[in-house]
């Protein structure tokens, strides 16, 4: 059968080492061409690109759907998670299996596999987390890694009935370093976060604004040197989740000046929000009640410098979405909340509206942060993260003048809120396609329901 062939005509390309004029053709799924003057007569369809950017698909490789959390889950499922995601750019998760204690990770991953098949619209992979290191887990690593196509895990310094002990960690540092797997830390220091906790709730203090006065930035600081100092040990190169804090950037780039090399992430709410948004309000509190919670504004500068000087190399949502039904859980008592709040529509657009037109990150700084470094960090680069020949056809026509006000009223996600409300930013997803299928054409979705497809991923890789 003759495969479709798609020209992109003349639009503005960004990888994130170039940006050039040129056209891009797609055939199947796959990226064939790029380069100037591609004949016309040559194509089935053709789109002018003329006046728009063409980004890789987005990458968001921290999402939590239907995480079983608080008693409760978060609120969107693969399927209404992965719309949202393909809405705002982004064409694939990584989102987090979570072992059960007790439980086995290949457990967690079926688990996993029975929630996002079938119904993920866009592209999907999953790390492992891993809360309970009993005597086979360690044993289930070659395998998952070299099988199953999951290189990295994740665990917990924090969250009393999950979190790894130092020898643990160190254990599992060392098995995953053997294989390729890398390990991604959720850096806060849990004994004296849990000690707050109980102070607080036993002093009256239970407003939701005392979550985020149990998690100070110096308790971020401390658990990345712990982890690191482990990593050092085994000689690991770890990945930290959801950087928060100018005192947790502080940390890292300590820890480079030393020579030891260590990955970041931050999250677009950690670069825009802060914590004046924790008012006498008790429900408006709530809804951004999150761990690590917002910093004092005064952090966010110091965010977008590591992103800029290459001390944090990704931007991810860690998008884990609660109604403000499940948040009002917690009204009465912070530590009742579910934690989380939504975000993997918005990432790709907020970050070119507030990071880009704003100085923050060039263009290609932009693009490797959303999409390229992830893409090799947990391997799936080239294959993903790229726009060149070989390479998915995951690629966003994005109209950079184009200006929109963030509003859970139009959003996608599956909860009642928008931690964005209001934002008005420039630039827009036009057109998103997925391994050569238009997903999204302004805002009207033509994707089928399972489209998205399980990416069994290589080693991941030192960006060093
Ligand atoms: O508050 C958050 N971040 N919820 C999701 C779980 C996690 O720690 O990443
Ligand atoms: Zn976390
Ligand atoms: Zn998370």
């Amino acid at each position: 059968m003759k495969m479709t062939r798609t020209l992109l005509k003349n639009g503005t390309i960004v990888n994130f080492d170039r940006t050039e004029r040129a056209d891009v053709v797609i055939e199947g799924e796959k990226i064939v061409f790029v380069g100037a003057g591609y004949p016309e007569e040559n194509s089935d369809v053709v789109i002018d690109a003329s006046q728009k950017l063409l980004f890789p698909g987005g990458i968001d490789v921290h999402t939590h759907m239907e995480l079983p959390l608080a008693g409760t889950f978060s609120h969107d499922t693969f399927s209404s998670g992965s719309l949202a995601a393909l809405h705002g750019g982004t064409t694939t998760i990584i989102d987090f299996a979570m072992q059960s204690p007790g439980g086995s990770l290949k457990q967690a991953l079926d688990t996993w596999h029975h929630k996002a098949s079938g119904q993920a619209v866009c592209d999907y992979s999953f790390h492992l987390g891993v809360v309970d290191l009993h005597a086979s887990v360690l044993s289930e690593i070659p395998n998952l890694i070299e099988r199953e196509g999951i290189s990295s895990f994740k665990a917990f310094t924090a969250y009393r009935d999950i979190m790894l002990s130092g020898p643990d960690l160190k254990l599992l540092m060392s098995a995953l370093s053997d294989r390729g797997g890398l390990l991604c830390l959720h850096c806060e220091d849990g004994l004296p976060i849990e000690k707050n906790i109980k102070a607080n709730i036993a002093a009256g203090k239970l407003h939701p604004r005392f979550h985020a006065l149990s998690r100070p930035a110096d308790l971020e600081r401390t658990a990345i040197a712990h982890i690191a100092k482990i990593a050092k040990e085994v000689g690991h190169q770890p990945y930290v989740v959801h950087l928060s804090s100018a005192d947790g950037l502080r940390e890292i780039e300590k820890i480079r000046n030393e020579g030891q090399f260590i990955h970041a992430e931050t999250c677009p709410q950690y670069l825009l929000l802060d914590e004046s948004l924790y008012t006498e309000n008790a429900l408006e509190s709530a809804k951004f009640v999150l761990s690590p919670p917002l910093r004092p504004k005064s952090h966010q500068n110091d965010l977008w410098r590591g992103l800029k000087n290459g001390l944090i190399h990704v931007i991810a949502t860690d998008h884990c979405p609660f109604t403000l039904k499940q948040k009002s859980r917690g009204l009465a008592d912070f530590s009742k909340i579910p934690n989380g709040l939504p975000g993997v529509e918005n990432r790709m657009e907020l970050m070119y509206g507030k990071g880009v037109l704003e100085s923050h990150l060039s263009l290609n700084q932009f693009v490797d942060a959303i999409a390229a470094a992830p893409a090799k960090i947990f391997g799936m680069f080239p294959q993903k993260g790229n726009i060149g020949p070989g390479s998915d056809a995951d690629i966003v026509i994005f109209d950079p003048t184009q200006k929109q006000v963030i509003s859970a009223a139009h959003h996608h996600m599956n909860c009642d809120y928008s931690a964005y409300e209001g934002m008005e930013i420039t630039g827009r997803c036009e057109k998103v396609f997925l391994r050569g299928h238009l997903v999204i054409d302004k805002g009207v979705s033509l994707v089928k329901e399972g489209f998205g497809s399980f990416i069994k991923r290589k080693a991941c890789a030192n960006i060093f």
